[in-house]
């Protein structure tokens, strides 16, 4: 099993649509058995999946927040929350992957959890429950690094980041790359860079093509992989996001869609020599 979350501390950057995008490819595509894990509060790949009434009334009960210990301080950790019960097997109609919703109530988690010891292993901890279960985990960050996404890290084998080629990028990615090796260093893990993919890309704008050799370069000092496939902007994938079902099933052959599959393909490569 493979631990992957996509982290970016700048918004907007197509963290979610890779998350949704990616896994649901694995699964469909490659047969994987796929968790996805939603740990951002605005619950935006949640509602990628799943539509707001359903989780309303069927998954709103055992959500990420549950995982996480919203509610830890009224249990005992003999009777520790069990994570399987938040996970929606076959989401969205797609056989292989599950997911692990998220809950608006995930903004108090740093509130509520100040003063517990080991709050930032929390996950790690409940996800060795499922370990003999997935070939991936695939997590959803928001996008900041509060006690949800280090709980995300100190789980992950690898990060991906997903990054526009512009300048505010150029400018923020050193301090992503710095802010993740110090807390490697203060949480005492060994999660790596997988990469760096390049999205929402506008090809024939010069500030793009100008910026992708830039970050590269900025990868390669870093000794981060940049992934040679590029996700380019497309308006369908934006749309797929409103309708609860990833782009990949509603429009199978745009050219964002095409290019995720890509992606997939690239990732797969990088991990286990799979084609
Ligand atoms: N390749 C693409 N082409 C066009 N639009 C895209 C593409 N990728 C993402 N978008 C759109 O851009 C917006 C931001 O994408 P997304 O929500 O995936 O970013 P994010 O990094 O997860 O944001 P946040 O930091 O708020 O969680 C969304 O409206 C999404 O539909
Ligand atoms: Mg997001």
């Amino acid at each position: 099993m493979k631990v992957i979350s996509f982290i970016n501390m700048k918004g907007g950057v197509g963290k979610t649509t890779s998350v949704v995008e990616t896994s649901t490819i694995l699964a469909k595509e490659h047969n994987k058995k796929v968790l996805l894990i939603d740990i951002d509060p605005q619950t935006n790949a949640t509602f990628s999946l799943v539509n707001y009434e359903n989780w309303r009334d069927n998954v709103s009960q055992n959500t990420i927040a549950d995982v996480l210990g919203r509610n830890s301080h009224l249990t005992s950790r003999s009777d520790e929350y069990d994570i399987n019960k938040a996970v929606v097997k076959n989401v969205c109609g797609i056989n292989g992957l599950d997911l692990i919703s998220s809950h608006l109530s995930l903004t108090f988690l740093d509130l509520d959890l100040s003063s517990q010891a080991g709050r930032e292993k929390i996950l790690s901890r409940q996800i060795k429950k499922l370990e003999s279960e997935y070939d991936f985990i695939i997590i959803d960050c928001p996008p900041n690094l509060t006690l949800a996404p280090q709980n995300a890290l100190v789980a992950s084998d690898f990060i991906i980041t997903p990054i526009i080629p512009d300048f505010y990028s150029f400018l923020g990615l050193p301090l992503l790359i710095n802010r993740v090796k110090k807390l490697r260093e203060d949480l005492e893990i060994d999660v790596s860079f997988l990469g760096c993919v390049f999205t929402r890309v506008e090809q024939n704008t010069r500030l793009h093509s100008e910026f992708i050799p830039k970050i590269r370069d900025v990868c390669a000092g870093d000794d981060i992989y940049s992934f040679s496939t590029i996700i380019p902007k497309n308006i369908k994938v934006s749309e797929a996001s409103s309708s609860s079902s990833p782009a990949c099933i509603l429009f199978p052959n745009e050219s964002g869609v095409v290019s995720y599959k890509n992606f997939t393909k690239e990732l797969l490569i990088l991990l286990e020599g799979d084609k």
